[in-house]
């Protein structure tokens, strides 16, 4: 059928045709949203999940939603590198130049910006990775101890007064929050509860790996007083049949429930799976409806897709070390392994392998589900770890 008019999305943080299966979740963003512009207490939402999950796109969705109630909102996604106030330092400062616009709230959001100077001048000596406009010379006093934790947590209550005062709240949606040093992450941690306490409308809603759960804990043992952790995961069957059917019949094509029940087994639901499953059996088809023959056609081409860009991204990043690990896990199937086997397949101790799991870890693209057990963060990765090293040769480097 016309590639023209395919309707699958696939692709990291790419909008899908239909955003299936997430409505509860969305739903108590909007009820925490609601509750702070209101000073209720609110605990806010963190999405945690696997790669390729639709962890993203439904992040871009909730800010969307929060925007059209006339929720202020700011957006960052946490790289490897880079620090958690250099991040901020720009994002809050567009967020104050928008609340500076609204009358009520314009010496606050004048304020907060004086803030954000004083923020900056002592952090930049620390940080000096942050790079921002300044509008206004600081304000002696005013969040500029020189300490993240303090000055962090004094700029959030005056973006927070300001917001109050316009009557919105600022809502900073923050995507790979696993990379966000565990310093910073307590700084932010601690600053949002001394707006909650004060009950101004300031909150994060951020989104992770799995690890990221536990280190909200490691950061601040109260964090999840703040937080709520939602698991966002594979679609349940009726949703990943949605995330197929919804887009062909709205280009009027039909999907055969064989058909789409074959893809909801081959994909076991996995949001990045289904849109280049779904994608790939259009592009097959020669007309509506899909059948299964096109499905089958279509599994080869989506599993050559997917190990091309999906995973392949993943395994390029990866030094030698690191794979031949990934590799050994794979041979123990989809996890999570203990790390005793694992160490086992590559015949030496476990001690051994402690600096190349930590850099996996750090990658993202490992994590430890209980102490002394391995598990990937990329569903399907062991299958794709054993098609592109396939054999026994991985091994023979094995004493390396
Ligand atoms: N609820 C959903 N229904 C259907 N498709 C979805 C859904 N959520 C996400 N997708 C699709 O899944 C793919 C991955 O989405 P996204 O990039 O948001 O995942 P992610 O969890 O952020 O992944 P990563 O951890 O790699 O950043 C996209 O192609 C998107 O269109
Ligand atoms: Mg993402």
């Amino acid at each position: 059928m016309d590639p023209v008019l395919n309707p699958y999305a696939p692709g990291a943080g790419s909008p899908p045709p239909e955003l299936a299966g997430r409505d509860e979740v969305r739903e108590a963003v909007r009820i925490c949203i609601a509750r702070l512009r209101l000073s209720r207490p609110a605990k806010s939402v963190l999405l945690i999940g696997l790669r390729g999950v639709g962890k993203t796109v439904l992040l871009d969705q909730m800010r969307q939603d929060a925007e059209a109630g006339g929720t202020h909102t700011v957006h960052i996604e946490a790289p490897e590198n880079k620090s958690l106030p250099a991040l901020l330092a720009p994002q809050l400062r567009l967020a104050l130049l928008r609340l500076s616009r609204s009358e009520g709230a314009k010496d606050l959001a004048v304020r907060g910006l004086r803030a954000l100077a004083g923020f900056v001048g002592k952090l930049k000596v620390t940080f000096n990775d942050i790079e921002v406009g300044i509008d206004y010379e600081p304000e002696p006093g005013l969040a500029d101890n020189g300490d993240l934790e303090g000055d962090l947590a004094a700029l959030l209550e005056e973006v927070g007064r300001a917001a109050r005062a316009a009557g919105t709240a600022l809502v900073i949606f923050i995507d790979e929050l696993q990379y966000v040093e565990e310093a910073q992450l307590a700084a932010l941690i601690s600053a949002l509860h001394r707006c909650a306490r004060q009950k101004l409308p300031v909150t994060v809603v951020g989104a992770g790996l799995p690890q990221l759960r536990g280190r909200m804990g490691e950061a601040k043992s109260y964090a999840e007083r703040l937080f709520t952790f939602s698991d966002i995961g594979a679609l349940a069957d009726a949703d990943a049949k949605l995330a197929i059917t919804v887009p062909a019949q709205q280009e009027d094509v039909e999907v055969e429930p064989a058909a789409v029940d074959l893809i909801v087994k081959e994909t076991q639901g996995y949001p990045y799976f289904l849109q280049e499953w779904g994608k790939c059996a259009w592009d097959v088809a020669d007309a509506s409806p899909i059948s299964v023959e096109d499905v089958n056609t279509a599994s080869t081409e989506a599993i050559a897709a997917l190990d091309e860009s999906f995973f392949r991204v993943r395994f390029d990043r990866l030094t030698p070390a690191e794979k031949k690990y990934l590799r050994a896990m794979a041979e123990l199937g989809p996890g999570p392994h203990r790390s005793g086997d694992i160490a086992q397949q590559l015949g030496r101790g476990v001690a051994s392998f402690g600096p190349v799991r930590n850099s996996l870890i750090l990658k993202g693209m490992i994590w430890s589900p209980t102490h002394g057990d391995t598990a990937f963060t990329v569903p399907l990765f062991d299958d794709f770890m054993r098609r592109i090293m396939p054999g026994e040769t991985w091994r023979e480097r094995a004493q390396d």
